[in-house]
């Protein structure tokens, strides 16, 4: 769906449609001019745009050959000014230093990240003491992918989350997609 013959498709009704979502969960991350950010499983690039404005750099990953082909053809510039990075990879290699960032951010994306514990580990791993994992995600896309209630994903996602220095899961009903979408919140652990 993500590659293959109707992947440029997907993607340009992606950038359309999940743009709102994409605005609602910068805003919820809320970061700091001086902010380095990944963001994971960014589909078309529109929430990059979006991010690359707000925060010093953001590394963007997505698996997708053409997913990554469309986010650099929109951050062309932002990358040629060393402000953007695109990464073909999955949340469960990021390839930065351990605590070298200041927030991690997927919109539709966690519902898919295989294995969701490893990948968890994985972002944990690359922020810092109190940074945040903030995601928002359709109802339908976790009801399909993960074959779980939001309810019970969400209880599913705070005991692995909570196994690998993410804690404080917080959850509230999102904006996006008439209000039947759902917002985490997760914190790295550790520091003084
Ligand atoms: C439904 S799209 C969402 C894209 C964009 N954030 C949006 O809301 O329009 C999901 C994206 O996650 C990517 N993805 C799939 N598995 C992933 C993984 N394990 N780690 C990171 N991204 C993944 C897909 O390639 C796809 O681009």
């Amino acid at each position: 769906m993500f590659d293959g013959p109707g992947a440029r498709v997907t993607a340009k009704v992606m950038a359309r449609r999940n743009l709102d979502a994409e605005r609602e969960a910068i805003e919820m991350l809320d970061p700091r001019p001086t902010d380095r950010v990944v963001a994971i499983g960014v589909g078309a690039g529109v929430g990059v745009e979006l991010l690359e404005r707000r925060v010093a750099w953001v590394l963007a990953v997505d698996p997708s050959r053409v997913m990554v082909d469309e986010t650099t053809r929109r951050n062309r510039e932002a990358i040629g000014a060393g402000r953007v990075v695109v990464a073909r990879s999955t949340a469960a290699r990021l390839g930065v230093a351990d605590g070298a960032l200041d927030g991690a951010i997927a919109v539709n994306s966690i519902q898919m990240w295989e294995p969701l514990a490893d990948s968890l580990a994985e972002v944990a791993r690359v922020l810092r003491p109190g940074a945040r994992l903030v995601t928002l995600t359709h109802d339908w896309a976790i009801e399909r992918s993960t074959g779980q209630s939001v309810d019970g994903w969400l209880e599913h996602l705070d005991g692995l989350a909570a196994t690998v220095g993410l804690r404080g899961l917080r959850s509230w009903r999102a904006s996006a997609e008439g209000g039947r979408s759902v917002a985490v919140e997760l914190t790295r652990t550790g520091g003084r």
